[in-house]
């Protein structure tokens, strides 16, 4: 297919996301967010977009920051209650993350299906949440070594997209992103080969294109997370449906971060899978 054919769509601009997870407190943040501000030129960010996902206590401070000093990146939450208000004693509702500013919010990261027993029912309730209030879920997917050892890497990702996206508007599905996170990969240091992630992330996009129809298939972006860093960044994202990289540990510090963003920049057009 060629840019001009009548089936053209148009491309995915890469995702590149900083999850923090429990590391730096407000001042470190301030630092951090800082210190990115003053290395990233506009070529870094003018064909790929950046989110930043601090704990809670962080999000006013760096909001504060990106808003008043113009840092070209978005806010990110990683998790939030699937009720907008109520009697939920610790929990953070997407109101308040949308009042903030917030524009990517994770949902079902494998750390909060693993340590705080979100079920995929959570998961599809915490969806339609951030999308009712016009944020963009980054829908955390991926198998466990288990599971990848007896092949059923794929059993799992199709369940866990089919409890996410059934009964979805294509157009929502379209607009949302997907990160394939094999468990196995998170923290690890033993990132997916970049053929792997093809693979994983070919398999997701054809799994919305079955919920969800072709148009949102070829839209939503799909992201590769789990020990990436600055050398294999590149790698991940020359393939054709890796549009973007959730980062862990290598996005708690700024040049590093920066680095992984500039290998994500991309060579070709992207998006005609
Ligand atoms: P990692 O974490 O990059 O430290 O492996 C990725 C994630 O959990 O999102």
């Amino acid at each position: 297919m060629t840019p001009t054919s009548p089936d053209a769509v148009p491309a995915r601009r890469p995702l590149v996301s900083g999850n923090w997870k429990m590391h730096h407190d407000h001042i470190e943040a301030l630092h951090t967010v800082r210190d990115l501000g003053l290395r990233l030129k506009p070529e870094d960010i003018a064909q790929v977009d950046v989110s930043i996902h601090p704990p809670f206590t962080d999000l006013r401070t760096v909001q504060t920051l990106v808003e008043g000093e113009a840092i070209p990146v978005a806010l990110g939450a990683q998790h939030c209650n699937d009720h907008d208000r109520g009697a939920y004693t610790g929990e953070v509702s997407p109101q308040m993350l949308a009042r903030l500013g917030v524009r990517y919010v994770l949902v079902g990261h494998s750390e909060r299906r693993q340590h705080f027993a979100m079920s995929d029912d959570l998961v599809a309730a915490t969806l339609r949440a951030v999308l009712r209030h016009e944020m963009v879920p980054i829908l955390c997917v991926g198998e466990t070594e288990e599971e990848r050892a007896a092949a059923h890497t794929e059993a799992r990702l199709s369940s866990q997209l089919e409890a996410a996206l059934r009964g979805l508007a294509p157009s929502q599905a379209a607009g949302m992103v997907v990160a394939y996170e094999p468990v196995w990969a998170i923290g690890t240091g033993k990132a997916a080969t970049s053929f792997d992630a093809e693979d994983a992330c070919l398999f997701i996009r054809e799994t919305v294109g079955t919920l969800a129809g072709r148009e949102a298939a070829q839209s939503v972006r799909i992201q590769y997370g789990g020990s990436v860093n600055p050398e294999n960044a590149a790698d991940l994202m020359a393939e054709p449906d890796v549009d973007g990289l959730l980062v862990g540990g290598a996005s708690l510090e700024a040049a590093g971060f920066l680095e992984i963003v500039r290998a994500s920049r991309p060579v070709a057009p992207r998006g005609r899978s």
